[in-house]
């Protein structure tokens, strides 16, 4: 298929930095910023934290590690990637649904992320006007609820987002997107700073801090360690193939092991800048709970900005910040679909691009109504969740799918392939072992321990 053996159809990164920056843009979006403060805050702080980063170590850098070897050997989509690896190492070709699930798994994070995205969207504008600014706590906690129960507007944002992924899907991965994470990354690690240091003078600052870092172990229940592990592949864009893909791209002689060691300090570090923003605001105010749901930042952060000099500047950039970070993970979710479209079904990467966009938005749509009309109750192991569709599909797919997708693709890694392969590829030289450990046993195990355990097995 491919001219050149060591390079994908669709192209490769300019450099290695092209790669950690297009992977950490991948990596740190919605997740780090929107999701991991709710559900820190949902399962009660420091001992949710501590389960989370231990997988982030233990599980998500050893797969980490796998899904950008198999792409760069694989050259292509994940599921042909993982066919054409299956075939080499004389496996079986059932191996390629590592792949189909991923690209199952994206499409259906993509359809709500591109809402959340869109009340980002929507925060620019109300953040730019002013609106915002002239509201106290109750106010701005009023401005979210109406926003999420209107299905017009949610729809409509949710639009314009998905028509930005797919603008830049359409053009290919590399152009634009390299350049705009070169400079949005490090301005979006700014303003966090700057709220960090807005939250350090609410009074309340180690609290927040005590929250997020002091474990309550009686707090740990089933569905806090599933949601923990779940995040970890979440956040780091595990599991599904999209760091498989953007492995596809990468040059030779690149170091796979640090390379992925950065990418997961980056988006560890922009999680936890995050939380030691959001708690101490939520302390400082009797109405705002921790555990107030996916709607934690959008009732947070408003209020820092609206009391901070520069506040109505400052928050618009950080809007459009959260929603530059969106994108770049956007488009990494529905990429091993456009790149599996343009390889097997001979589509244009325009026609691609729209047709799998067509189908997330559409799917979106009961996300959209997940805040209102389709809203509803329901226990999930302990935790009562509100937003009906919405939360299922969070939980079917960071939970279940992502981490059984990351499991699978640690057995193929570490039992599938031959040793001498892997070691060639990763070339590594006494940290080989270690790696080889994780992949084999530890990461597999574990994930297998934690599902089974939710089933109520062991
Ligand atoms: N890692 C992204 C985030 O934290 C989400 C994502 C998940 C992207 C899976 C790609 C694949 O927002």
């Amino acid at each position: 298929m491919t001219e050149d053996k060591n390079i994908s159809i669709h192209g490769q990164w300019s450099s290695r930095w092209a790669f950690i920056l297009a992977a950490t843009g991948s990596a740190v979006g919605l997740g780090n910023i929107w999701k991991f403060p709710y559900i820190t805050g949902e399962y009660g702080g420091g001992a949710f934290v501590l389960v989370y980063l231990f997988c982030v170590a233990i599980i998500g850098i050893p797969i980490m590690m796998a899904e950008v070897m198999l792409g760069r050997r694989g050259r292509q989509s994940p599921i042909n990637t993982m066919r054409s690896l299956a075939k080499a190492e004389g496996r079986h070709g059932i191996w390629s649904w590592i792949g189909w699930m991923g690209v199952l798994a994206g499409f259906l994070i993509l359809s709500y992320y591109s809402v959340i995205a869109g009340w980002g969207l929507a925060y620019v504008f109300r953040t730019a006007t002013g609106v915002m600014h002239a509201a106290d706590s109750a106010g701005i906690k009023d401005i979210f609820g109406e926003l999420v129960s209107d299905p017009e507007k949610l729809l409509a944002w949710h639009t314009c987002f998905m028509v930005l992924t797919m603008v830049v899907v359409a053009r290919g991965v590399k152009h634009g997107l390299e350049k705009a994470v070169r400079f949005l990354m490090p301005l979006l690690l700014i303003l966090l700073l700057i709220l960090v240091g807005y939250a350090m003078n609410t009074g309340h600052f180690s609290e927040g801090v005590e929250f997020l870092f002091k474990p309550d172990f009686s707090k740990l229940t089933g569905g806090a360690i599933l949601t923990a592990m779940g995040h970890a592949f979440f956040t780091l864009s595990l599991g599904m193939g999209a760091i498989m893909m953007y492995g596809s791209y990468l040059p030779e002689n690149t170091s796979i092991a640090k390379t992925s060691i950065i990418i997961s300090l980056a988006d560890t570090m922009v999680a936890l800048l995050a939380g030691l923003a959001i708690f101490p605001i939520v302390f400082s105010f009797p109405e705002l709970a921790p555990g107030a749901g996916p709607g934690l930042i959008f009732q947070t952060l408003p209020i820092a900005f609206a009391n901070m000099p520069g506040g109505q500047f400052f928050g618009t950039l950080f809007f459009v910040l959260i929603v530059v970070a969106a994108w770049t993970s956007s488009i990494s979710l529905i990429e091993p679909a456009v790149a599996w479209l343009i390889e097997n079904r001979g589509m244009t990467r325009v026609r691609a691009a729209v047709w799998s966009g067509l189908a997330t938005w559409l799917v979106g749509i009961a996300t959209v109504l997940s805040f209102s009309h389709w809203a509803f109750d329901f226990n999930f192991l302990g935790t009562v969740k509100h937003n009906g569709v919405f939360d299922i599909l969070d939980i079917l797919t960071a939970n279940i799918m992502l981490p059984v997708g990351g499991m699978l693709i640690a057995i193929f890694a570490g039992w599938m392939m031959k040793p001498k392969h892997s070691k060639e590829e990763l070339a590594l030289n006494r940290s080989y072992k270690l790696w080889q450990f994780l992949i084999k046993y530890v990461a597999p195990v574990l994930v297998f321990v934690v599902i089974l355990n939710i089933f109520g097995i062991i």
